[in-house]
């Protein structure tokens, strides 16, 4: 029985830190583990040129180095009806490494998000893949049914992919089965995240019993087939899949009420609860690739040289953390990242 395991430290490629205070209060959960992340743009002010895109490294590295974290934050801009080829350029030299496509309206903070994807420059496709940015995309179709949002917006990934063989785009947190299919199906341009929350939880988990916000999150988790095959995915060694949390902390007021926010806040426990889901299928010895490689590999970074230490040891996710409740607060868990 495995009740020790040393790998590579890992990358968070998808993570919401916010600002100001809850910035301070959430930074420890990420950075304390993952030696980078790929922190998003949705900011209340989204960041969208590479001056702010900066900025925000910056107030993100200060927090850290007060709590004496290295840490390596991987920053994003938002696309919008007004990014041209000069704001990616800019955003390239200020070393932004994605640019993030958010459909209007679908998200937490995604106003002024893109209406039509056919409306968009090409020229600002082509900047990117010439500059070897990422494309990450929220692939959801605002309008459809819930359930079906995922499925109906990858004819649109489908069409920008072939139309930019040479530009990498990641789907963010897939949550559907035809979502894994497609990016099987797709060319090596094409590779996706997979949240923790969506390994774990299905729509009966947000409103099958009681009413559980903490679970609510964009894209909504679906059903058992599609839970099932992300947990495939993610255990199969493809390198088109990788981790990207999407730890979304919102204050528990903001959850608790009519018109909740969504988002689950599972920095506080991401691997340790991945590194159950890898031993529960006997899959440890493939954990490494999924939070440490493939992710770097497809954002053509080196891999990170530090390592963590993951031990069979129980606690159990505390029911707050400030003021967020974190994703399954009050489980026991069998793993624990070793300090
Ligand atoms: C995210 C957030 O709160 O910023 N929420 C979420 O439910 N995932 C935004 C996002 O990634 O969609
Ligand atoms: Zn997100």
């Amino acid at each position: 029985m495995i009740t020790r395991l040393q790998i590579r430290k890992p990358d968070d490629m998808h993570v919401h830190l916010r600002e100001g205070d809850m910035m301070r209060e959430v930074v420890p959960h990420t950075a304390g583990v993952f030696g980078r992340a790929l922190v998003m743009p949705n900011l209340k002010n989204a960041v969208i040129h590479g001056t702010s895109a900066a900025r925000y490294r910056d107030e993100i590295l200060r927090a850290c180095s007060e709590l004496r974290l290295p840490f390596d934050p991987l920053m994003t801009v938002k696309l919008t009806a007004q990014t041209t080829t000069d704001v990616i350029k800019g955003a390239y030299s200020c070393g932004v490494a994605a640019v993030k496509l958010y459909p209007e309206g679908v998200t937490t903070n995604s106003t002024g998000g893109i209406r039509d994807p056919d409306q968009i420059n090409p020229d600002v496709f082509r900047a990117m893949a010439h500059n070897g940015m990422v494309l990450c995309v929220h692939a959801e179709e605002p309008g459809l049914f819930s359930l079906d949002r995922e499925s109906g917006y990858l004819r649109h990934v489908e069409k920008i992919a072939t139309a930019h063989p040479n530009l990498r785009i990641v789907i963010e947190h897939i949550t559907s089965r035809d979502g894994v299919e497609f990016v099987h199906r797709a060319g090596p341009n094409v590779a996706a995240t997979i949240t923790v929350h969506h390994l774990l939880i299905t729509l009966d988990d947000v409103i099958g019993d009681k009413l559980n916000p903490h679970n609510f999150c964009k894209p909504i988790a679906k059903r058992e087939a599609d839970r099932a095959a992300l947990v495939t995915a993610a255990l199969s060694g493809n390198p088109k899949f990788f981790l990207g949390t999407d730890s979304a902390p919102h204050a528990q007021d903001t959850k608790e009420c009519a018109s909740g926010c969504a988002g689950c806040f599972t920095a506080p426990a991401a691997i340790e609860l991945l590194t159950e889901i890898f031993d529960a299928h006997g899959a440890l010895p493939g954990l490494e690739s999924f939070t440490s490689i493939f992710g770097a590999q497809f954002y053509g970074l080196g891999l990170n040289m530090g390592t963590i230490t993951i031990v069979k040891e129980p606690w159990e996710i505390p029911a707050t953390c400030g003021a967020v409740v974190p994703f399954m607060a009050g489980k026991r868990i069998g793993w624990r990242v070793a300090k």
